[in-house]
């Protein structure tokens, strides 16, 4: 349901809801749809602490100081916050899954960097954390129909700036061909990326806008991990793996390497 009551907010969760998955689809899905894989996003953590800087480590960087301290919401493999340590020496993790706070706690570990989890929603469990230097989010807004008070929430954790990083589309368009193929769906294409700055606007915050191409995991160790994420997704069985990676492999994932940062100085 949409609870947004601005224009932009509204037009946000509006295009989000018609990613439903429709009913009879769903209701014969052998799997869940929406989990997200552990390891294909330690893995990204991985690639991004060995990348050269983006444009989204470099806008965090520039608002921390030496011995600073990050918050990462929807931290999943913590490829957000673990390439700002340093500068950053303290990284407080906020994430709905158990299995990716642990991942994360134990790639920070390795790291030598102090750290915290949280688990739970945001904003449900904003009140029991604390204030960072700079807050980072990095592929979480489209799972977020209603971002204002999420964003609020951010914004109020960050001393000095929020950097959160989106793909220009909704990172399912990779699929809507899959989509299209096994079950004769027309998937949504929007809301995007320039949505997301009306919202932000909307709020009355001033949004640095800065696109960039992301490394996007596309090797075989990736692709045996894919496959079975996007067949959840597609609501399908095993038996459907070697059309799904074929598809895959013909179709790309271009939708997931255009990425945007945007980011916001708090006052
Ligand atoms: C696509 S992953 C991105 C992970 C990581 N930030 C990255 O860029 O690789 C999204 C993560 O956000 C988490 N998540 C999604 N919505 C959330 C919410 N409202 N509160 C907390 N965690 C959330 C998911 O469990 C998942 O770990």
């Amino acid at each position: 349901m949409v609870a947004a009551t601005t224009p932009a907010a509204r037009r946000w969760a509006e295009a989000l809801e018609a990613w439903a998955i429709p009913g009879e689809i769903l209701a014969a899905a052998p799997e869940s749809p929406w989990s997200f894989p552990q390891a294909l996003f330690a893995r990204a953590a991985a690639r991004a602490l060995a990348s050269p800087p983006s444009p989204s480590r470099r806008r965090a960087v520039q608002a921390l100081a030496d011995g600073g301290e990050v918050l990462d919401v929807g931290v999943g493999g913590g490829a957000a916050s673990l390439p700002l340590a340093p500068p950053a020496a303290r990284l407080v993790g906020v994430d709905r899954s158990r299995a990716m706070l642990d991942g994360f706690a134990r790639a920070a570990e390795a790291q030598g960097v102090s750290h915290e989890e949280v688990e739970g929603d945001w904003p449900d469990v904003a009140p029991e954390v604390g204030p960072a230097d700079v807050v980072v989010c990095h592929h979480v807004a489209y799972n977020v129909a209603d971002l204002v008070p999420f964003v609020a929430a951010l914004t109020a954790h960050a001393r000095h700036r929020v950097v959160l990083e989106l793909t220009a589309q909704h990172p399912q368009t990779s699929s809507n061909p899959l989509w299209l193929e096994l079950h004769g769906v027309a998937r949504p294409t929007s809301p995007t990326a320039d949505d997301a700055v009306a919202v932000l606007e909307e709020m009355g915050l001033t949004v640095g806008v800065e696109g960039f191409e992301r490394p996007v995991g596309d090797g075989e160790e990736d692709l045996a991990d894919l496959v079975p994420f996007v067949r959840r997704q597609l609501c399908l069985g095993h038996e459907r793996d070697a059309e799904i990676e074929s598809l895959l492999r013909r179709h790309g994932r271009a939708a997931l390497r255009h990425a945007v940062t945007l980011w916001w100085d708090t006052p």
